[in-house]
């Protein structure tokens, strides 16, 4: 039997071939946004995302360049029209500018009206120009704090010149750049402020996050866990904070800091459930696509991928898949709850 999108029957094309239509899952959200972890490996090891001693997927099982691209061609096809890069560090795997150039067609077609990468940043001195030219306008790159030793201790191996070098580049080469900083209680929390300063200085927006329980990182979460309440109480003791409307497609609630005239934003999986309005979902570099990130739901796209040059069968499965989509999350971090809530590392589906 085909599969249905969940409230409907499947349209036949001449031939007899499933047309792609749009996807909407069961609580009638259409699903237009599409993160890819192009790799689960990275050059740093932040606390908050990785275990020191990190074991990677076997190379073996990855998805090859030309796959992923059918992959990510098909979901467009079918109506996803922001395509997000992400990892791991996406600009760590090789030969990505192959996959980046490659899926920039689909913004020549105009199907795709954004693509966009998340980044740690170290590496975009060698790409921001590159990037530029395959039609990225702009890009997500997380720092979590402007005090080098502090960077240190958090990326555990990362270099925060590097990084403001990678953000120099990329806003050298036109790049719109946002900034994403995980707010960590006792780490970061006494330099939202400066923070903010410095990337509304640079013309950049700011988005701090909450942490969030995924993946077992030999840490406790209770001790990194910061509410975003917090945060925002205390920066409206500082700046006047005025609600606005924008919105990027994603999860981010955004406020306009009236003395700086920059935009902040909040992503609060833990203390505000925005799952009503998501839009989202996300695939690994083995082709596993996860409806939420918040649950261990997930459908194997490799298979179908791989069994077919077709694409009905991939098509179906993805059919099949969103039709399972949850409703939501409901992620807890307190004393009874100090496991993480999934075993799968946030590096697996890049947030
Ligand atoms: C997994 S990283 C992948 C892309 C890239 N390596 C980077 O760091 O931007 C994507 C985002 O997830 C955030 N992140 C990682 N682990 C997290 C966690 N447990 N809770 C909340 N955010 C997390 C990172 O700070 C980063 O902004
Ligand atoms: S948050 Fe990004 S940069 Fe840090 S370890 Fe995870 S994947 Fe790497």
């Amino acid at each position: 039997m085909a599969a249905t999108n969940g409230n409907s029957t499947p349209d036949l094309d001449r031939a007899g071939n499933r047309t792609p239509r749009a996807l909407i899952d069961p609580y009638q959200r259409a699903i237009t946004y599409l993160r890819v972890s192009v790799t689960d490996r990275c050059d740093f090891r932040c606390v908050y995302c990785m275990s020191e001693h990190m074991a990677f997927l076997p190379k073996v099982d990855l998805l090859s360049l030309e796959e992923l691209d059918r992959l990510c061609s098909a979901f467009i096809a079918k109506g996803v029209t922001k395509l997000r890069l992400t990892g791991g560090e996406p600009l760590v795997r090789r030969g990505i500018m192959t996959l980046v150039a490659s899926l920039s067609r689909h913004l020549g077609t105009g199907a795709l009206k954004e693509l966009t990468l998340t980044t740690n940043g170290s590496q975009l001195p060698k790409y921001a120009s590159e990037l530029k030219a395959h039609g990225v306008e702009r890009i997500n790159v997380s720092l979590d704090t402007l005090d080098a030793d502090k960077f240190r201790e958090i990326t555990r191996w990362g270099e925060l010149d590097k990084v403001l070098t990678g953000i120099d580049a990329a806003q050298a080469a036109g790049l719109r750049v946002k900034i994403n900083a995980v707010a960590l209680k006792g780490v970061n929390e006494d330099e939202i402020d400066s923070l903010l300063d410095w990337a509304h200085g640079r013309g950049m927006d700011l988005t701090v996050i909450e942490v969030m329980p995924l993946g077992d990182i030999g840490a406790d979460r209770l001790e990194q866990y910061l509410p975003l309440s917090m945060v925002r109480a205390r920066l409206a003791d500082r700046y006047t904070l005025e609600d606005i409307d924008y919105r990027t497609g994603g999860p981010a609630r955004y406020v306009r800091v009236k003395e700086t005239g920059g935009r902040l934003g909040f992503i609060t999986p833990m203390t505000h459930n925005f799952c009503e309005s998501c839009n989202r979902v996300r695939i690994t570099c083995t082709g596993t696509l996860y409806m939420c990130l918040g649950q261990a739901d997930a459908a194997d796209l490799r298979a179908p991928l791989r069994a077919s040059e077709s694409d009905q069968p991939l098509y179906a499965a993805i059919d099949q898949a969103i039709a399972h989509k949850p409703k939501g999350h409901d992620f807890v971090i307190d004393r009874r709850h100090q496991r993480p809530a999934l075993s799968r590392h946030m590096s697996v589906t890049g947030g």
